[in-house]
């Protein structure tokens, strides 16, 4: 498939970073570790560092109004997406304020030519330089990680996935949780008897409508008890298309 990115070369990640070294980390190895040895997609890691101009290269300092940690300094951090980022590329602040990822966001971002990551550390970054480059404030779950970076790399292995031509079986893709807008349903491999566990009669049947309605069921069941907030969407949807 011809994307809209093929046509300006593979879809690109750039990572700002005071920890260039943890990029790719994960990210080299297996699915995305190959297609980015194929060049399938980019990752540039740049050190924020880089961009500080004083002796002592400073990129962070005591906030304004008092209190704990530091800040990082949007002088800094500007000239670094002055540097490196590419206009058409969406810049994204990974950061436990921003909006929730889901896998719309990471298909909408897998749709264009291109993302900017700004990893901050301590206490954020200056608030002007968010405003200034209009950036989108992302977080990966309610929970506070120590960087950014972490929260950087489950994005992109989000995204890189949904690359054109980086997952062999591209059928998978749209039956796994989140895409269907439910849980995906248990999957059994053999022994078809495991330490006294048979796996559900019908997967053996051979009767494949019998299959694939067995398949959704369980995958309704196990979104209603265990994401009741999943389940009521996929139902009102359900309804409205019904
Ligand atoms: N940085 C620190 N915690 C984060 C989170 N939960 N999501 C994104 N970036 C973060």
């Amino acid at each position: 498939m011809t994307t809209a990115a093929s046509a300006a070369g593979p879809w690109t990640a750039v990572a700002l970073t005071l920890f260039p070294e943890m990029f790719p980390g994960p990210l080299g190895h297996s699915l995305a570790g190959r297609a980015l040895e194929n060049g399938l997609w980019r990752l540039e890691a740049h050190d924020i560092r880089a961009f500080a101009t004083d002796r002592h290269r400073h990129v962070d300092d005591t906030p304004f109004g008092g209190g704990p940690g530091m800040v990082m300094r949007p002088d800094v951090i500007d000239r670094a997406i002055e540097a490196t980022h590419v206009a058409g590329r969406r810049l994204l602040y990974l950061s436990p304020r921003g909006r929730p990822l889901d896998q719309a966001m990471v298909r909408d971002l897998v749709a264009g030519p291109g993302v900017t990551l700004l990893c901050g550390r301590y206490e954020g970054v200056d608030e002007r330089v968010i405003e200034a480059r209009a950036m989108e404030e992302v977080s990966v779950g309610d929970y506070v990680l120590s960087g950014g970076e972490p929260a950087a790399i489950v994005l992109l292995d989000a995204c890189v996935r949904l690359v054109a031509g980086v997952m062999g079986n591209a059928e998978t893709a749209g039956q796994e949780s989140f895409e269907t807008g439910l849980l995906e349903h248990p999957h059994y491999t053999r022994p078809a008897d495991w330490q006294g566990r048979a796996v559900p009669e019908v997967l053996v049947s051979g009767h494949h409508e019998r299959v694939r309605q067995w398949r959704q069921a369980e995958a309704e069941r196990i979104t209603r008890q265990r994401r009741p907030d999943l389940w009521q969407r996929y139902a009102a949807a359900t309804r409205a298309a019904g």
